[in-house]
Order: structure tokens, then C-alpha cells, then sequence
């Protein structure tokens, strides 16, 4: 990866508002790399229009016409390798993945999941983070090992969860939140910044004892 061309594959199955979060950051020069393509296994995925009005390439890759996951993820992959990734980014791709497949990717595959892991790994975060009475709930943004929602963790926002909080309301608050810790990581990412060794997360050549957390940093990490 040459300094300010990183190509970035993002991954989809819906609305993608995270997509349009990484397109305009790297409209905006946040991020020094740009997305070469974008990958969809829903065909009607609205994320798909968002990536053709950026002028980015689209692909769907539909999992209902293959068999099992192992010809999924190998049909995938050959999507994905077409454009030469050094950063593939799940982005409310809704898919469990083959451990071949991490394993192909492994130390350049990232995704964002709507909980402070490891709290809430899988489905319906918000509402069983508003089940268990949780006071803060938030979003991460990890590397994906073979763990489902269980690779080491790089920053993850945070928020106080309110008395006027339903899940619709609490999905939309940390969902704005997403929009900005992704952008973030991939900045960070593609600066060459961040790496994964062994299982751990090493930023700026340090091993991460834990997570980053947004509302830590120092505001000089921000993008201006
Ligand atoms: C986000 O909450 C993401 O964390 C989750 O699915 C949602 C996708 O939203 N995995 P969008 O498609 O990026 O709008």
C-alpha cells in the first residue's frame, strides 16, 4: 500500500449509511485511500445505490444462488480480489463468515457491531442492552477473526442510555456514532497506523491493552 492509496472494499447488506460515512470521508480527504468497490449480498440493498451516485463500482454477490457458505465466501472473495483490497470493511454485512474466508483477509478485514463488545455480541443489541438495564451503550469497531463479533477490538463510542430510549431510538442514537468511530479506524488504518499481530491490535507499533474510546482521545486525532 503506497501512502494515500489505500483500496478499500466495503461490504453490504442494507441501507448503508456506514458506506456513505466512509464515502464522504474519503470525499472529504479524512481518509488517505479511497473505496474501489463495493459488494452487496442483497440485490435491492440500498447501500448499492449510494456507492453508483459516488461514481464506485458495485457487485452483487446474491447468497440465495449458492449452495452452502463455502461457495458464497469463495464467489465472494473473487469479487473482492478483482479490486486489489489492501482494507476490506463489513459495513452491515449481515453474512457469518467461513473461517477460510477470514483467514484470506486476516489483519485487513474490519467491521463495526452496534454494542460495546464484548457486550451483545450478535443480534438485537439494542434491545437486549435496554433488557438488561445497561447504562451506557455504544458501537465498536473490530478486526474479525473466526469469533463471531469476538476480534480484538480497536475504539468504540459510548452513550447514556435514557429513560426516553426505545430500541429504534437508541439503534439511531449509536448509529450516529458509528458514523464517525468507522471513518475513523479506516483513517487510521490506511495512515498504516493500525495493525494486528498475533491477536492483538498494535496502533502506532503499541499493543492496544484495550480499546480505544472515542470520547478519550485526543481531540488532535480527530480529522479537522
Ligand atoms: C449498523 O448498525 C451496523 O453496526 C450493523 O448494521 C447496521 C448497518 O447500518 N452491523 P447501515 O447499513 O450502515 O446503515
Amino acid at each position: 500500500m503506497s501512502a494515500g492509496d489505500c483500496r478499500i472494499v466495503v461490504l453490504i447488506s442494507g441501507g448503508g449509511t456506514n458506506l456513505q460515512a466512509l464515502i464522504d470521508a474519503t470525499a472529504r480527504g479524512d481518509i488517505p485511500g479511497r473505496i474501489v468497490g463495493v459488494i452487496s449480498n442483497r440485490p435491492e440493498a440500498g447501500g448499492l445505490q449510494r456507492a453508483a451516485r459516488a461514481g464506485i463500482p458495485t457487485a452483487v454477490v446474491d447468497h440465495t444462488a449458492y449452495p452452502d457458505r463455502e461457495r458464497f465466501d469463495a464467489a465472494l472473495a473473487e469479487a473482492i480480489d478483482a479490486w486489489r483490497p489492501d482494507l476490506v470493511c463489513l459495513a452491515g454485512f449481515m453474512r457469518i463468515l467461513t473461517p477460510g474466508f477470514v483467514a484470506r483477509y486476516a489483519g485487513r478485514l474490519l467491521n463495526i457491531h452496534p454494542s460495546r463488545l464484548p457486550r451483545f455480541r450478535g443480534l438485537d443489541t439494542h434491545t437486549r442492552a435496554l433488557a438488561a438495564g445497561e447504562t451506557e451503550h455504544g458501537a465498536s469497531i473490530h478486526f474479525v477473526t473466526e469469533e463471531l463479533d469476538g476480534g480484538p477490538v480497536i475504539l468504540q463510542s459510548r452513550l447514556p442510555v435514557q429513560a426516553h430510549h426505545d430500541p429504534a431510538s437508541l439503534a439511531a442514537d449509536v448509529l450516529r456514532t458509528e458514523h464517525v468511530i468507522y471513518p475513523l479506524a479506516v483513517r487510521w488504518f490506511c495512515q498504516g497506523r493500525l495493525t494486528l499481530r498475533e491477536g492483538r491490535v498494535l496502533f502506532d507499533g503499541r499493543p492496544l491493552t484495550e480499546a480505544l474510546q472515542l470520547d478519550e482521545l485526543d481531540p488532535a486525532e480527530l480529522p479537522a
